[in-house]
Order: C-alpha cells, then sequence, then structure tokens
C-alpha cells in the first residue's frame, strides 16, 4: 500500500494556501480539503437568514440553527477540484465575495461553530492522505500532523493578489477595501480567543512575497518527500 501522510496548512489570509494545497494534493493523489470554505459557507447561512450583517449579529440564532446546516465538498472534474456545497448546493461562487469575507472572521469565533467543523474536518482527514489548509490545522485539528507549513507574506502583496482574483471575477470592489479586510481578519484571527491562529511549534515557516509559485512548490514537494522517505 501507498504510504500516505497528513499535511497541515497555516497561515495569514490570502497567501497562496489553497494554491500550493491544490498542487499538492494532486500531486500525491491526496484528499485536499479548504476548511477556509467551511467558515465561508456557514457565514454564507448566517448572512441568508439575517443573522449577521455589517452591524449585527444574532449569536443565538445561528448557534441554535447550527444542526440543520449540512456541509459538502462534491469534486468537480471541469475545473479539477472540489466545490462547496451548503445544504446540497453549490455556494463556491457566493462564498468567494467581499461581503463573506468581511463577515467570516466574526463567524469564525463562535466557539459551537469551530467545534462542528474541528469534528467534520478531522474525520475527513482520519485515513491520512490529506492536505488540509486553514488557520489552527497544525495547532487543533491535526496537532500531530506529519507536515506542517506556515505561510505568510507581506499585507500589501496578498491584498494585490486578493484584489486581482475578485477583479477576475467581475466583482466591483476597491483595493482599499480589499486591503482593509485582509489585514482586519488577520488581526481577528490571531487575536481570537478560541483556536487562534498561530504558528505550531513544529511548523515550517514561507514567506512568499518574493518567492514564485514553481519555487515554493518544489521546496514543499521536497519536504513531502522527505517525510514520506521516514514512515
Ligand atoms: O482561508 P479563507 O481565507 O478562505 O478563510 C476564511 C476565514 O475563515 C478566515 O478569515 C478565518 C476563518 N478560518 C478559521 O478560523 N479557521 C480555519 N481553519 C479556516 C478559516
Amino acid at each position: 500500500m501507498t504510504k500516505k501522510i497528513t499535511i497541515a496548512i497555516d497561515g495569514f489570509s490570502s497567501t497562496g494556501k489553497s494554491t500550493i494545497a491544490k498542487l499538492l494534493a494532486n500531486k500525491y493523489n491526496y484528499v485536499y480539503v479548504d476548511t477556509g470554505a467551511m467558515y465561508r459557507a456557514i457565514t454564507l447561512f448566517a448572512k441568508l437568514n439575517g443573522y449577521v450583517t455589517k452591524d449585527t449579529f444574532n449569536k443565538e440564532a445561528l448557534i441554535n440553527d447550527l444542526t440543520s446546516i449540512s456541509l459538502s465538498f462534491h469534486f468537480n472534474e471541469k475545473i479539477g477540484f472540489s466545490e462547496m456545497y451548503l445544504n446540497n448546493r453549490n455556494v463556491e461562487q457566493q462564498i468567494r465575495t467581499l461581503e463573506v469575507s468581511q463577515l467570516v472572521s466574526k463567524v469564525a469565533e463562535i466557539s459551537e461553530v469551530r467545534k462542528k467543523l474541528v469534528l467534520e474536518q478531522q474525520f475527513m482527514g482520519k485515513d491520512g492522505g490529506v492536505v488540509m489548509d486553514g488557520r489552527d490545522i497544525g495547532t487543533v485539528v491535526f496537532p500531530n500532523a506529519d507536515l506542517k507549513l506556515f505561510m505568510t507574506a507581506s499585507a500589501d502583496k496578498r491584498a494585490i493578489r486578493r484584489y486581482k482574483e475578485l477583479i477576475d471575477r467581475g466583482d466591483k470592489v476597491t483595493f482599499e477595501d480589499v486591503l482593509f479586510n485582509v489585514e482586519e481578519r488577520d488581526r481577528i484571527d490571531s487575536t481570537r480567543e478560541d483556536s487562534p491562529l498561530t504558528k505550531a511549534k513544529d511548523a515550517i515557516t514561507f514567506d512568499n512575497s518574493d518567492m514564485g509559485i514553481t519555487e515554493q512548490f518544489e521546496r514543499i514537494c521536497s519536504l513531502v518527500d522527505q517525510r514520506l522517505s521516514k514512515i
């Protein structure tokens, strides 16, 4: 049987975690789990039900409704990766808007939400052969992961990448709003009480402010191969 490991990728927003995770999953034939998409889908649910807006948040109502939320990933062969489904509806496009990005950190602070998602993520990765990206994968979801990466880059570089993505999709956003959102999310994600974004002690830091995707991928693949040779 082929040996398979668990790869945890954490880091700040828009550091290219998902790009690296998808490439790794593809190369090693692993399952890729985008945990940010799960927090975004719950945020979309809360928004559609009027539980959260820019100025208001009915946490109790969301917590009471958590059992009626079903999340799943479905592989889309045309694009070559899995898309997020909320209660059996494809919400991949809707969860990537700046509006959802502006609300998601508030929702991700709630312990009941985190408890539900962490259990689902642990279940998805229980057999190994998984690449999971997020904010608490190496610290909370899989503290014993075989390889932990921590991705970072300057806020400016990250905002430029995110801005381009949104403009390419046809969203009407300003660079200033995107930069503000990137910095604000990092602040909330790193200072929340439950499972804040921190680098696991045994994680390897990748600052990709000035590193292209090919170089990053090659370096990370050699780390994966090292781990694989030891099991
Ligand atoms: O990876 P992303 O930018 O799509 O994540 C969206 C938000 O979800 C992020 O700002 C914080 C939250 N999140 C989290 O708290 N824990 C995770 N494991 C993944 C994401």
